[in-house]
């Protein structure tokens, strides 16, 4: 390999070992009981597999330095350097491994018992769809997307789904990854323990826009929550400006309909996101771009996310105009 592909490489390596720390998504800045316990297994089994590290390092060493001079290190005979190999290459693997099984398990078993309905205040839908999340509120009544809010202290009980290929659901400071399988619900506890806006990220490739199905969750206090669970369940504010009533007719004539439901108007459509409160949003497209970008979102939704169901009306710019109004309008 020459020296500069060799440079490269490295800082590649480099980069992607930093790509896993710091940042928005960090399994390393709990902000639940149960990522606490996660985090902890994580260091555990970095102490671990360092012990390993440095027990193979250490017997390479003495390997080596045995067979440049003889007589070194430490004058060990024969027996005893066999003693050292042996006891270093399987007494202590077998101990730390053992242990690190042991350990393992008992995080496994605390971290991964679903959560129960009966222990939990409040249950939460999150279906995956190619791709943005689906979240229903099935106590209120109300149904949203991208934008996950929950109270803070408050056992959330998150049950997953998908409408069409296998999603993953992570939000990895608050607790474990759960697949979204078709024809099934898994469940995982959402139990926040501050306030904030955690990124989660579906985990399961799931087609040519994976990587832009992102998920933010906001943990709110329990007060801030209800008044936004409260609107949430309200149906559509009706639109007020001579604008804003012919964004409602566009959306009603137009495709848009057929797809997106819009609650309080004859917009039933279930293939797109709900839009009943779009501008409370603060991004579109699950998390592809900011919600301030919309306008520029319906006039193309191809260039901003190549390959999802949303296709490119050919409205004359008057409508897209009344559209943006009353889109915007739904808070
Ligand atoms: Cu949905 Cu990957």
């Amino acid at each position: 390999m020459r020296a500069p592909q060799k440079d490269r490489l490295l800082l590649l390596l480099g980069v992607l070992v930093l790509a896993g720390c710091g940042g928005k998504q960090d399994t390393l800045h709990p902000a639940s009981k149960q990522e606490h316990a996660i985090s902890e297994l994580w260091w555990v089994m970095l102490t671990g597999a360092a012990i390993g590290f440095g027990v193979v390092v250490f017997l390479l060493l003495l390997g080596w330095l045995r067979r440049n001079r003889p007589n070194l290190p430490f004058g060990l005979g024969e027996r005893a350097a066999a003693g050292v190999v042996v006891g270093m290459g399987v007494a202590v693997p077998i101990v730390v491994l053992s242990l690190l099984f042991v350990w393992s398990d008992v995080y496994v078993i605390k971290t991964t018992e679903p959560p129960r309905a009966s222990s939990t205040s409040l249950t939460v839908e999150v279906i995956g769809h190619q791709w943005f999340w689906e979240i229903r509120y099935p106590d209120a009544g109300a149904v949203t997307a991208n934008e996950l809010h929950i109270p803070v202290h408050t056992r959330v009980n998150v049950v997953g789904t998908t409408a069409d290929v296998i999603h993953s659901f992570w939000v990895p400071e608050l607790n474990r990854k759960i697949d979204l399988i078709p024809g099934r619900k898994n469940r995982v506890l959402l139990d926040a323990d501050r306030t904030g806006t955690f990124l989660g990220q579906c985990a399961e490739f799931c087609g040519l826009q994976h990587a832009h199905m992102a998920v933010l969750v906001f943990v709110q206090t329990k007060r801030a929550f209800r008044a936004w669970l409260a609107n949430m369940a309200r149906p559509a504010r009706p639109p007020t400006t001579p604008e804003e009533r012919q964004g409602l007719r566009v959306f009603l004539d137009a495709a848009c309909s057929g797809c997106h439901q819009i609650r309080g108007t004859d917009a039933h459509g279930q293939v797109g996101p709900d839009l009943t409160h779009l501008a409370t949003r603060t991004s579109l497209a699950a998390g592809a771009i900011p919600e301030e970008d919309l306008g520029r979102w319906i006039r193309d939704p191809q260039h901003f996310k190549p390959g999802n169901k949303m296709p490119s009306l050919p409205l004359p710019e008057s409508d897209f105009r009344a559209l943006d109004a009353y889109l915007e309008s739904l808070k």
